[in-house]
């Protein structure tokens, strides 16, 4: 079977069931399930969490390999992902997340400060690089701490390539630093996109920190899916 892609003028035609068809296919999915903002879908424990099925299957394994003591996530919104990684490190037996959000609103705040797993919820508001909301984050976190990191705040190239240069020295050696939404380099085109996304997106800035730090590799395990919000997002620390 072929697909014929038609694109502003453009014209190709691949092989559905090779690796070039697979990518083709998962990439028009992506584009397609932000335009039906099918991200909002999901919930974790009751609580919605804006991520697609596939990513928070490989955060999921990447959780348990890792086995942190520590998850910092910036960007937390209505509390999805800090209830889901608090789940796992509930079955861990161990472990806190650190949520840093710009604006914790009050119905999120009081619906994680209400949940079971708040136990292992802490909630910093403020600017993700702001140097004060860092300090917070660093005091929390001992020395001897496992720590792993995902960024899903504000997803334009400077704040996200801020980020990785601010969170990065938090990581541990062979954990990882997971640099999330790296798709809105592949949805720019979409109905409600922006033209500036193609080159304002957190892709281009992985691809800038990749380049000045050899001491982190993106680990394409977690992309196997292909479909994912987050290409090349699973950085690992592979070396001090
Ligand atoms: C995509 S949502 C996070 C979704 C959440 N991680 C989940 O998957 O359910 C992005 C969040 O980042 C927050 N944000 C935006 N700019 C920020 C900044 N400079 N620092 C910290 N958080 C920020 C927004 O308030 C919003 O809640």
């Amino acid at each position: 079977m072929k697909i014929k892609i038609l694109d502003d003028g453009d014209q190709r035609e691949i092989d559905l069931y090779t690796r070039e068809g697979l990518e083709e296919m998962s990439r028009l999915w992506v584009k397609t399930a932000a335009h039906h903002r099918l991200m909002y879908e999901p919930t974790w424990l009751g609580v919605p969490i804006i991520q697609l099925a596939e990513d928070i299957v490989m955060m999921q394994e990447l959780i348990y390999k890792v086995k942190p003591d520590v998850i910092v996530e910036t960007g937390v919104a209505h509390g999805g992902t800090a209830v889901f990684y608090a789940s796992l490190l509930e079955l861990i037996g161990k472990g806190k997340v650190i949520g840093v959000d710009i604006e914790i609103r009050k119905n999120n705040e009081s619906n994680i400060k209400s949940h079971f797993l708040s136990k292992r919820i802490d909630l910093i508001q403020g600017s993700s690089v702001d140097p004060e909301i860092l300090k917070q984050v660093r005091s929390r976190i001992k020395e001897t701490d496992r720590v792993l990191v995902a960024l899903d705040s504000n997803h334009s190239y400077d704040h996200v390539l801020k980020e990785l240069e601010s969170y990065a020295p938090l990581v541990s050696r062979d954990s990882y630093l997971v640099a999330m939404d790296g798709a809105q380099e592949w949805v720019w085109d979409i109905p409600a996109g922006k033209k500036e996304w193609k080159q304002d997106n957190p892709l281009r800035a992985i691809k800038e920190f990749l380049k000045d730090h050899p001491e982190w590799e993106a680990d394409p395990h977690y992309n196997r899916f292909m479909i994912t919000s987050s290409p090349l997002g699973f950085l690992r620390r592979v070396a001090v």
